[in-house]
């Protein structure tokens, strides 16, 4: 029973301490205050949700879409003292999910130089057995990177040499994409070069 309420008291702690929470309210005093503020922490727009956008959510609540959507996630396939990998700067949530899951969080520091991508000599010099999980974001919150099919190549490559990795790829701002490049699913990726072979 005490290891029950402790284990809850750490999830509480841990979701707690997730910065995008705090940030997003500390802005708020600020605002309060009459400070100039420009919000870069929670994603969220500065315009009401469009009409179109309501309607449909109106329309599937009333068709009975109201049940959870399937969620199985890092507390799924991780096991304590697992790690998992995640190329830094990172969406600030990504270590607190793993500790959440019991694993541990690896971060994997990129640079300017590199465009913030993780390179393949790299993630490779990372992988142990304890590897579990690969949290790859393209196009990058908050770094705004978006992995050349080339590299996605590669990295797609070095994970099926590691049949115990997972990757989780996160391509949340897949319609977000600045610069004249390609968002490039690794998902789909691995489903072309399986068509191909
Ligand atoms: C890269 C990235 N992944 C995931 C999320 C969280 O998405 P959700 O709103 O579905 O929790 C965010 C939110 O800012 C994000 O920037």
């Amino acid at each position: 029973m005490v290891r029950i309420i402790d284990d809850a008291f750490y999830v509480i702690r841990t979701i707690c301490q997730l910065h995008i929470c705090y940030v997003a309210s500390t802005y708020e005093v600020f605002i309060r205050a009459g400070v100039l503020v420009i919000r870069l922490a929670a994603g969220e727009p500065d315009f009401n949700t469009p009409s179109v956008i309501v309607e449909v959510g109106i329309n599937a609540i009333c068709e009975g879409h109201t049940w959870y959507t399937p969620n199985a996630g890092l507390l799924d396939v991780c096991s304590p003292s697992d790690e998992v990998i995640i190329p830094g700067p990172f969406y600030v949530s990504y270590p607190e999910m793993a500790r959440m899951a019991d694993a541990n969080p690896v971060i994997v520091e990129t640079s300017l130089n590199n465009n913030f991508l993780l390179y393949p000599k790299v993630l490779e010099s990372k992988l142990n057995e304890k590897s579990r999980v690969l949290i790859l974001c393209s196009p990058s919150n908050p770094t705004g990177s978006v992995y050349p099919r080339k590299l996605m190549e590669e990295i797609a490559k070095i994970v099926a040499k590691h049949p115990r990795l997972l990757v989780l790829s996160d391509e949340i701002y897949e319609h977000i994409v600045y610069a004249s490049t390609t968002h490039i699913s690794l998902l789909l990726l691995c489903l072309e070069c399986e068509r191909e072979h």
